[in-house]
């Protein structure tokens, strides 16, 4: 059995390695696997397809709860993914619940913002495209912006039903926090709102209060989709924001980013793949689960594509993390990067996990 010949811990007959995936430019560019990521991901699975290697997939992308995401990673990819195997930038903002949870709050972003808010626990969430709607002429373009807005709907999503009429008045709440959960789709409107919200306290256009807070999923100057060159990213559309609103508010904009490179992320990585391995275990095992829990891996691989995000996050996190960098995707260089060079770089993501693994057994 592949299980046996991997090393094992001193405490029994366990893998003491876990590996963190980023996915744009590594796992997928676009909606297509690139870099014979099905075939390497299809090696950490039994024959039966059953996980035997702890893995997650840790991405600064998001947009869409992480039930849904990991359903549709499963179908892309052609293995099973749960949905503890997603992590995405926004996940941590369900760790600001018992500060929100009641409040009023606006959701920024790609995809279903709001939804990924509510599927939190988050009780009275606006999108941004709900919000800015109970106010006319917020957006003075918006008569010349033609195009549609297509309903998504997904047989197979797991995401909890929203009310689409919460009953409550924008025009008398204030929003307490904005949250920009994913790359946002129309920037002029977008900064346009936000400025109203964070410079009127939470009211536009009736000046009073101190700037509610303003959360990023992640801070990405660019990232790898399907065209060619790299795409503007989280961090730009931060940088535009920013520069605007300290343009014309006295008080400079006051904000949190998520997402790697924080040490934290790698930290809650290295929590979930533990709890992962007791999960693989617990099934084909019966001894002591408990026991495993807390071990420490020996290695947690990370595999990314972004010197500056994924392997100076995995850098900072420290031990166990190793860090493989792959030229599918930001990074394209013959040498190893200058700044954060990793500890391995390849071409592929395939390449990695056969390295992985050769080095495992
Ligand atoms: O919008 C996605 C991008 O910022 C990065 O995604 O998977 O490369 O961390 P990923
Ligand atoms: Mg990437």
């Amino acid at each position: 059995q592949p299980q046996q010949e991997q090393q094992h811990d001193q405490t029994g007959d366990r893998p003491s390695f876990g590996i963190a995936f980023d996915i744009d430019g590594v796992i997928l560019r676009g909606r297509t696997p690139i870099g014979g990521s099905p075939q390497a991901l299809r090696s950490l699975y039994t024959d039966d397809g059953i996980l035997k290697i702890p893995f997650l997939f840790l991405t600064n992308g998001g947009g869409v709860p992480e039930s849904k995401r990991a359903s549709e990673l499963s179908r892309l990819l052609e293995v099973d993914i749960s949905a503890p195997q997603v992590v995405q930038g926004h996940s941590p903002f369900k760790r600001l619940l018992s500060r929100f949870e009641n409040e009023l709050i606006v959701a920024v972003g790609k995809g279903e913002p709001a939804e990924v808010m509510s599927e939190y626990g988050f009780k009275k969430v606006l999108s941004m495209d709900e919000y800015a709607s109970y106010f006319d002429e917020i957006d003075p373009l918006s008569q010349y912006k033609t195009w549609t807005v297509r309903q998504i709907t997904d047989n197979n999503s797991n995401s909890k039903p929203r009310d689409p009429h919460p009953r409550f008045d924008a025009h008398r709440s204030k929003v307490q926090a904005a949250f920009i959960v994913s790359d946002p789709v129309d920037w002029g409107r977008d900064i346009q709102v936000l400025c109203d919200i964070l410079r009127s306290g939470g009211l536009p256009g009736k000046e009073n209060g101190n700037q509610p807070p303003l959360f990023f999923a992640s801070d990405d100057l660019e990232y790898q989709a399907v065209f060619p060159s790299e795409r503007l990213g989280m961090g730009a559309f931060r940088i535009a924001l920013e520069s605007i609103f300290n343009r014309i508010n006295q008080n400079p904009l006051q904000y949190t980013s998520f997402g790697k490179p924080n040490p934290f992320v790698f930290q809650n990585a290295e929590a979930v793949l533990k709890q992962l391995r007791s999960n693989i275990f617990g099934m084909m095992l019966t001894e002591n689960v408990r026991e495993m829990e807390g071990s420490s891996f020996k290695t947690i691989y990370m595999i990314g594509d972004n010197p500056s995000v994924d392997i100076k996050g995995a850098k900072k996190a420290g031990r166990p993390w190793f860090s493989i960098l792959t030229r599918t995707g930001v990074f394209r260089g013959k040498e190893n990067h200058s700044e954060f060079p990793a500890d391995l770089v390849v071409d592929t993501v395939e390449e990695a996990v056969d390295y992985i693994l050769r080095r495992e057994s």
